[in-house]
């Protein structure tokens, strides 16, 4: 009878314990401890045992009795904290952010070139993507079979139709249609059929920037662009003109930052150099003038165009152009 009571001993104990639910445990209870439980039937047969074993059978019930009230009481309040942990409601628990679409980086770096450039007093003017050969080269001064074309790998849609290369183009449809004082810029994206690697794309963007008038020089170019740039990346910033060549300006110039992911020292956006070309700019030759119907005699201009994508990794510190096009959610959303 001992060894029963044991047995039922270690049954009640694994049965209160492991109940999950008030309909579990009150089950548990019910059969191990309730009125017709085996226990008590015990309880109920000790008169008729000797007054020996009765002692000692009566003892072990009891301590047996003790120990599982004690379970029980504990089994409900575990069950009780349970429940009310799942019904209270944490108000100092952070909420979940959503998902909140935004633009682009390259929209973004976009739309400040534009404020800036409208702050300096320049109108926006957009062309057409699909180009003809007069407007992306010939009136810029690059005829055919002129060397100077093989800068601009070009994607031709049929003999005379191409995906322009630059947004020289739109400088021309300008001129054509109106009458200096000129003073515009012109964003937009441009094709080239080259071998992307970190800082080329064979899609890019560019802002083009155009002003004519009488007695534009080149001091004035300078001092727009230097302003543009410290804009956009501070006072302090480290800018370098170098003397450059396009067919369409003359004198030329190419205008490099210093690499703001090396901050100098060299590395795979900037070649190794420490600097990065961000933009060509010029004196409008006078023969695209002519190309145009403006007087060179009268008038003189200056242009440049801006690698926006360019602009866009040094201010977000993105050393790889090709992500921009990717559209990774992953990387746009750490910008
Ligand atoms: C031009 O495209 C000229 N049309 C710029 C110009 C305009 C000069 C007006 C004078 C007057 P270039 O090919 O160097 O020039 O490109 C201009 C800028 O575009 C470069 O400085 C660079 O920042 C960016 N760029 C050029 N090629 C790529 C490319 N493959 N990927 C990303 N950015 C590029």
């Amino acid at each position: 009878m001992l060894d029963r009571i044991r047995e039922l001993g270690t049954e009640a104990r694994a049965a209160l314990e492991g109940a999950a639910t008030p309909a579990e445990l009150e089950d548990a209870r019910v059969r191990y401890l309730g009125r017709k439980s085996e226990l008590n039937q015990v309880s109920r047969g000790l008169k008729d045992l000797e007054p020996d074993k009765r002692r000692e059978v009566g003892r072990a019930v009891n301590e047996i009795k003790k120990e599982l009230n004690a379970l029980l009481e504990s089994a409900k309040e575990r069950i009780e904290a349970a429940e009310a942990g799942a019904d209270t409601l944490d108000l100092t628990l952070p909420g979940r952010t959503p998902w909140v679409g935004r633009k682009h980086p390259l929209t973004r770096t976009l739309e400040r070139l534009t404020s800036i450039f409208r702050g300096l007093g320049f109108e926006v003017a957009l062309g057409p993507h699909v180009e003809d050969d007069f407007h992306n080269f010939d009136a810029l001064n690059i005829p055919a079979d002129h060397p100077a074309r093989d800068g601009w790998d070009t994607f031709y849609i049929d003999g005379d139709t191409l995906l322009r290369t630059h947004t020289s183009p739109v400088q021309i449809r300008v001129m054509q249609s109106q009458t200096p004082p000129i003073r515009i810029i012109a964003p937009g994206r441009v094709y080239r059929n080259e071998t992307p690697d970190a800082s080329h794309g064979s899609e890019f963007f560019q802002l083009e920037g155009l002003y004519v008038d009488r007695g534009v020089t080149f001091g004035e170019l300078k001092g727009v662009l230097t302003r543009f740039m410290r804009e956009l990346y501070g006072e302090n910033v480290n800018l370098r003109f170098r003397a450059g060549f396009f067919p369409f300006t003359e004198p030329s110039t190419e205008v490099d930052v210093e690499c703001r992911i090396c901050h100098g020292s060299g590395c795979s956006v900037c070649s190794g150099t420490g600097w990065v070309e961000l933009l060509g700019a010029g004196m409008v030759d006078p023969r695209v003038f002519e190309a145009v119907g403006i007087d060179p005699d009268v008038y003189t201009g200056y242009a440049f165009g801006l690698g926006v994508d360019r602009i866009c990794m040094m201010m977000t510190g993105t050393d790889d152009i090709r992500l921009f096009l990717e559209n990774d959610l992953r990387f746009l959303r750490q910008i």
